[in-house]
Formats: C-alpha cells, sequence, structure tokens
C-alpha cells in the first residue's frame, strides 16, 4: 500500500554548533511551527538538541528525528545511541543508511536493515537513504544498486515481530553524485529510479507497511518546481538548503 502526502525532512547535519543550533531554531521557531501547519515537516538536528527541540514542539504538528541509530538494543556499544533512548527523546523518526553514514562509518546493508527494525520496533519512522554512486550511475548499475539496497526489506515479510502491525517506512533516493554538489540527478533518471524502488518495495508485499518516496540531494529553491511535477514523488530530504531558513521556506511554498 502506497500512501501519498508531500513532506520535507530537514537534515541539519553537523552544520551548526550546538549552541547555533538552538539559535537557529528559537529564531525561526514559530517559523517552524507554521510551515509544519501547511506541510509535513521533520527536522533533523544533531542529537544533542533532539529532548529539547521535541519538547518544544511536543504542542505542534512539528516533529523530530534523529540523523542515526544504533543497529543494537543496549548494551557496550561505546558512542551510540539506541532507537528506544531517542524515541525517549521525543524523536518521531531516524534517517538510517544515509551515504554519509555508509562511507564515513562503513555502514552496509545487513547493519542497516538491523537499523531499520531497531527503529521500527521502538516505534520511530525509518527514512531508509539510498541511492548509487556516480561511477554505478555512468555504467549503468543504478538499479541494480538499489535492488540490493532494497533486498533486506523482504525479510520483514515473514517476521512475526512485525508482520502483525501497521508501520510507515520512507525511502529516500538519494544519488551519491548529487549530494552536497549543487547539482540534481535529471527528472528523467528521478523518475526512472522511483518506478523502480516502488516496483521492487511492491513485489515484496510488505502489506503492514506504508510507504512513501522521497528524493534527496541537491534540492533548492531553483530546481523544486520540476522536482514537485514528478507525480511518484513525496517529499524531499533536504541538507544544505534547509539551514538557511528564507531558502527552505521557498521550497515549501513554491
Ligand atoms: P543536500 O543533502 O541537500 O545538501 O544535497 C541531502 C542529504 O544529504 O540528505
Amino acid at each position: 500500500m502506497k500512501k501519498k502526502s508531500l513532506c520535507y525532512l530537514a537534515n541539519w547535519k553537523m552544520y551548526f554548533s550546538y549552541n547555533t543550533e538552538i539559535l537557529f531554531f528559537k529564531d525561526h521557531q514559530k517559523d517552524f511551527l507554521d510551515l509544519a501547519h501547511k506541510a509535513e515537516l521533520i527536522l533533523f538536528p544533531s542529537f544533542l538538541n533532539i529532548a529539547y527541540f521535541s519538547k518544544e514542539s511536543s504542542q505542534s504538528t512539528l516533529k523530530i528525528g534523529a540523523q542515526n541509530i544504533s543497529d543494537h538494543k543496549q548494551g557496550a556499544f561505546t558512542g551510540q545511541l539506541s532507537a528506544q533512548s531517542l524515541k525517549e527523546c521525543g524523536a518521531f523518526a531516524t534517517i538510517v543508511g544515509h551515504s554519509e553514514c555508509r562511507e564515513v562509518n562503513k555502514e552496509n546493508d545487513e547493519l542497516i536493515f538491523e537499523k531499520i527494525k531497531e527503529s521500527l520496533g521502538a516505534g520511530l519512522l525509518p527514512v531508509l537513504c539510498i541511492g548509487e554512486s556516480l561511477k554505478e550511475y555512468e555504467q549503468n548499475q543504478s538499479i541494480i544498486r538499489i535492488t540490493k539496497q532494497l533486498t533486506h526489506l523482504k525479510i520483514l515479510k515473514n517476521d512475526p515481530l512485525f508482520n502483525t502491525k501497521k508501520y510507515e517506512l520512507f525511502i529516500a533516493y538519494e544519488p551519491l553524485f548529487a549530494i552536497g554538489s549543487g547539482v540534481t540527478a535529471s527528472i528523467d533518471h528521478i523518475q526512472l529510479m522511483l518506478q523502480e524502488i516502488e516496483k521492487i518495495v511492491l513485489s515484496f508485499e510488505l502489506d503492514f507497511i506504508t510507504f512513501r518516496i522521497l528524493y534527496g540531494g541537491s534540492v533548492s529553491s531553483t530546481c523544486i518546481k520540476e522536482l514537485k511535477e514528478i507525480s511518484l514523488l513525496d517529499g524531499f530530504l533536504i541538507g544544505k538548503s534547509s539551514i538557511n531558513f528564507a531558502e527552505f521556506k521557498k521550497i515549501i511554498d513554491s
């Protein structure tokens, strides 16, 4: 089952320091709340501010998410944060498998699948990021790559822990060459990839999961109108453009 609704996810990465992130949030708190009335909005600040921002937004439709979670529940995992802890801090969602985490932390598809299960189990909405590298794109390997990145999801179908409840999953298609580069993938290519993603996930027959497909990678006010024309698209995962409030608002309002 696929549900239609446009949403905007702001990935603030490590762009701010602790203090400057709070200042940015406080400066625009009312604006964010207003925007969250118009569109579904999830902010992904640093871990340090999740509890505070969640508390500040608790009476509103604005939601706060985590940029990553541990693939474990608890134990001797120095420097990690569990899905349950983040849920208790007020997080609504978590990004998993972002290409920067795949690259820097050497996260692979098996580990990312564990994170998806942790996230679903704790009641967090997983935002699974997938996408091919420039080399894979140039060698016509894009579909092979995303198929591999999605394949573990089918295991959920036979997992009694999950297949008896209803869940939501976001899948963000983020080609690596578009992230932070200032250049989005072509509309035709995005369209093709979204069709493939939908086809692959539907083939898993995960009737207990409602999924939405987002695009991420250099989303800006310049290209947003064109991107919004893509009918399969349910929303956007936005990095750099989300730390400039005027630009972010323009993207939503366009
Ligand atoms: P970008 O980042 O918008 O700065 O390209 C997107 C992302 O990494 O999620």
